[in-house]
């Protein structure tokens, strides 16, 4: 393989977690469709066993179709801690290839073809403001241990500062797995950064009784006494994307489709996970498409992309988003375009890389204890 050298591209752009945010070069922001695909196909000829592409389920068509795996985000940390590849091409979000950058050996690069892909959540819980907020909760709570859960929707340093107080990562898939971790451990939980997948979590574990909210940018929504009184203190995140569906959409759809049959993603509010028939991670809402019997309906409710691999993946199955047109796309996943994904592989086979997330070492080994955690319940 040829020795690298780090691309070092004038950037005027400061606004992300990574400040090595390149912008694509002018000559790959027009490129048609059928010289696009072509030329990845032949970066990814050349680089062979050197590379593997990872795409969350979220991604859009252009870009799953080059990747060697598609799932959500526990399936790809799995996926990424397997990879023998040199380089590991992530197509999701900042937050996912972090985690990927955590797992992988330390002689394997894992690039984010866009460095803009930074999910809007995971920016709601900056470890500086959680720092101060557990100053407070546990001066408010003397005599309890509490266990800090964080989303795997957070960045590095919220992950190794949950383990450095004994906590954990939990994926939308088994948060209820980390809830019950956290209490043999403890008395108390701090989950951050979504509001919506901690509720719906206490609800599965028959704890809704036991909920506090602490809303760190409001001085009045940081109540020390309702969170000394109760078990399960939940930060105030949420996703734009999820939040956004309501009772009424599952409604409408039920009145216009009396056979369909509704699953959403736990981060959507609660009364819309208790109105639907079902809620899970996009894994779970793959598999249950996949395990409908042909003529069925599923309304999904969560990131449009996904809904539209699945009518595609599933042509005998009646697969409806959720909220019909307006269905939201991911800002966030859709930074990563075909074309930065052209450019980065490109880069690549000339011995360049671009757009490396490389997480600080100081943060690596806490924060890969925090995910070993939840590898191992
Ligand atoms: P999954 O954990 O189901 O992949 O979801 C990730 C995500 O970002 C949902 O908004
Ligand atoms: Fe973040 Fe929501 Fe996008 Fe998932 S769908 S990456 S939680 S903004």
């Amino acid at each position: 393989m040829v020795k690298m050298e780090t691309a070092e591209l004038e950037t005027d752009l400061s606004l992300f977690k990574y400040d090595s945010l390149e912008q694509l070069p002018p000559q790959y922001r027009d490129l048609e469709t059928s010289e696009r695909t072509e030329r990845i196909e032949a970066a990814l000829e050349e680089l062979g066993d050197d590379v593997v592409i990872l795409g969350h389920n979220y991604q859009r068509q252009e870009i799953v179709e080059h990747a060697d795996f598609i799932g959500d985000s526990y399936q790809l940390s799995k996926e990424a801690a397997n990879a023998d590849a040199e380089y590991v091409i992530f197509g999701g979000v900042t937050f996912m290839a972090e985690s990927a950058d955590i797992i992988t050996d330390d002689d394997q690069t894992v690039i984010l073809p866009s460095m803009e892909a930074s999910c809007p959540m995971a920016g709601m819980a900056e470890a500086l403001q959680v720092d101060a907020a557990w100053a407070e909760i546990t001066a408010a709570t003397p005599h309890e241990t509490i266990i800090p859960i964080t989303y795997m929707n957070s960045y590095a340093d919220l992950k190794a500062f949950c383990a450095s107080q004994g906590g954990l990562v939990c994926t939308s898939s088994n948060a209820h797995k980390a809830f019950e971790y956290a209490f043999e451990k403890g008395d108390k939980v701090l989950f951050l950064p979504d509001k919506h997948l901690g509720e719906n979590t206490a609800h599965r574990l028959g704890m809704e009784d036991a909920i506090a909210e602490w809303d760190p940018w409001d001085p009045e929504g940081k109540d020390a006494a309702a969170v000394a009184e109760s078990d399960i203190i939940l930060w105030d995140g949420y996703c734009q994307v999820h939040e956004r569906f309501t009772t009424d959409h599952i409604e409408q759809v039920r009145d216009s489709n009396p056979d369909a049959q509704v699953i959403v993603h736990p981060e959507c509010r609660r009364e819309v996970v208790e109105a639907a028939d079902k809620a899970g991670s996009t894994a779970e809402i793959c598999r249950t498409v996949e395990e409908a019997d042909p003529g069925d309906t599923w309304a999904i409710g969560t990131e449009i992309h996904l809904t539209e691999h699945l009518q595609r993946w599933h042509p005998d199955v009646n697969v409806l988003p959720l909220c019909g047109d307006a269905c939201m796309d991911c800002n966030a996943m859709r930074q990563i375009d075909p074309n930065y994904l052209t450019w980065v592989l490109e880069e690549l086979v000339a011995g360049r890389e671009r757009n490396v997330i490389d997480v600080a070492p100081e943060e690596k080994e806490l924060a890969g204890l925090a995910l070993e955690r939840m590898l191992e319940i």
